[in-house]
């Protein structure tokens, strides 16, 4: 593959993985993924910006031959997760001259992780720290929180373009590495967020202001397509970073006789008539992913659970701790739920979701089938959060 000039002697040397289904074993895929590695060719030195997967390593390496890569001077690490370093090893002995260009957490991440002990093949950076390599300069932006505490940017000064890591990125697939802007490539960078950005959040909102700040003219993230527009992103992330979600209630729901179904049914029913979009989702049948990009915008989550034994239904309790996890906008909450025989529904649920600063609404759990006084009580809890949303949404 002859790799892709992005500006001035700065290439895409990075691959698809249209294969891949599954991220961090626990989100499918829906357009496979890529890893970006970025080759900068300076008049004196040249670098390459983050490395490969390891499944990947042979046909990287294969690609640096054909393009003629026969010494590199640095290899900068923006992160240390192995989707980005794992080819570091097999890098240092190809380029025996290279330097591992880094900040101190990510060092330490990589001599865990790939076991790479010689202190000599680490240069060490700090926040604005400064690399020549003749006519460009690369400057390094220490980011933490987007999304592990090892990361950082990396600014190629005199060409104004801006390697991200994994922060702005999508999993996504491409022929041309530069995005076109589009509804399905919008879909997967807000569900790469959702996923992988949504737990820091505020760290996101930071970020995505210096970016704009800083202004550059191209964001090269690690994971899917290269934006010249930045705005198209950094727009997104602003939107999705807001403290003010949608107004929307995310329903979550597991049923095995239909009773909690029901109940979510009817609430969902009087949401829509006030006005507020309602998302519902079968956990048994869903795509977390969808579940997840729901949750960047709800301004309320309304978990149903049947009981299995005396337990909430495990498959509910997996949504509860995924989104305690993820740690959504949403302000408000409660739970709907049937039982046969008994048992405590709502304390293991909310003890899940303890990490989330939630208003929890007056839940309702009932024996069987709802009946005349359950649609009551759930009148009462559609009107409470139709009153929580009509507060928040008043402008
Ligand atoms: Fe794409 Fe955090 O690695």
């Amino acid at each position: 593959m002859k790799f892709q000039e992005i500006k001035n002697n700065i290439y895409y040397c990075g691959l698809n993985d249209c294969e891949r289904t599954i991220f961090d074993e626990l989100i499918p895929l829906e357009c496979g993924t890529s890893y970006n590695s970025y080759l900068v060719k300076g008049s004196e030195k040249t670098a390459i910006i983050d490395t490969m997967y390891p499944p990947k390593a042979q046909e990287y390496l294969d690609n640096l031959d054909k393009n003629g890569v026969d010494k590199v001077d640095y290899i900068i690490a923006n992160h240390g997760e192995q989707d980005h370093t794992g080819t570091l090893p097999e890098l240092i002995k190809k380029y025996p001259q290279a330097k591992i260009v880094t900040n101190a957490i990510c060092k330490g991440n990589i001599k865990e992780m790939l076991l790479i002990d010689d202190e000599d093949k680490f240069i060490t950076v700090k926040n604005d720290d400064t690399i020549s390599l003749g006519d460009k300069t690369l400057k390094f932006i220490i980011a933490p929180g987007v999304h592990w505490p090892d990361t950082m940017f990396t600014y190629i000064v005199e060409d104004r373009v801006l390697c991200t890591c994994d922060f702005l990125g999508a999993h996504y697939t491409f022929e041309d590495c530069i995005a076109k802007p589009s509804k399905e490539l919008e879909h997967s960078a807000k569900r790469y967020y959702a996923e992988i950005m949504m737990p820091f959040r505020n760290m996101c909102k930071k970020y995505t202001k210096m970016i704009k700040d800083l202004n550059p003219e191209y964001i090269l993230p690690s994971h899917g397509p290269i934006y010249d527009n930045p705005n198209f992103i950094l727009n997104l992330y602003e939107d999705w970073t807001a403290d003010l979600g949608k107004n929307m209630v995310a329903m979550p729901y597991v049923s095995m006789y239909g009773s909690t179904e029901e109940m979510v049914d009817c609430l969902a029913k009087k949401f829509t008539d006030a006005g507020i979009e309602v998302v519902k989702f079968d956990i048994v049948t869903g795509d977390l992913g969808d579940l997840a990009m729901t949750l960047v915008d709800a301004e309320s989550i309304i978990l149903g659970s049947s009981m299995v034994l005396a337990y909430p239904h495990p498959m509910a309790a997996n949504i509860a701790y995924l989104a305690n996890v993820l740690r959504p906008k949403a302000k408000f909450a409660s739970f709907v739920g049937s039982y046969g025989w008994g048992g405590n529904l709502f304390g293991k649920l909310q003890e899940l979701l303890s990490g989330l600063k939630l208003e929890i609404i007056e839940p309702l759990l009932v024996k069987g089938k709802p009946k005349t006084e359950d649609f009551e009580k759930l009148d009462v809890m559609a009107e409470e959060f139709i009153k929580k949303h009509n507060e928040l949404f008043k402008n």
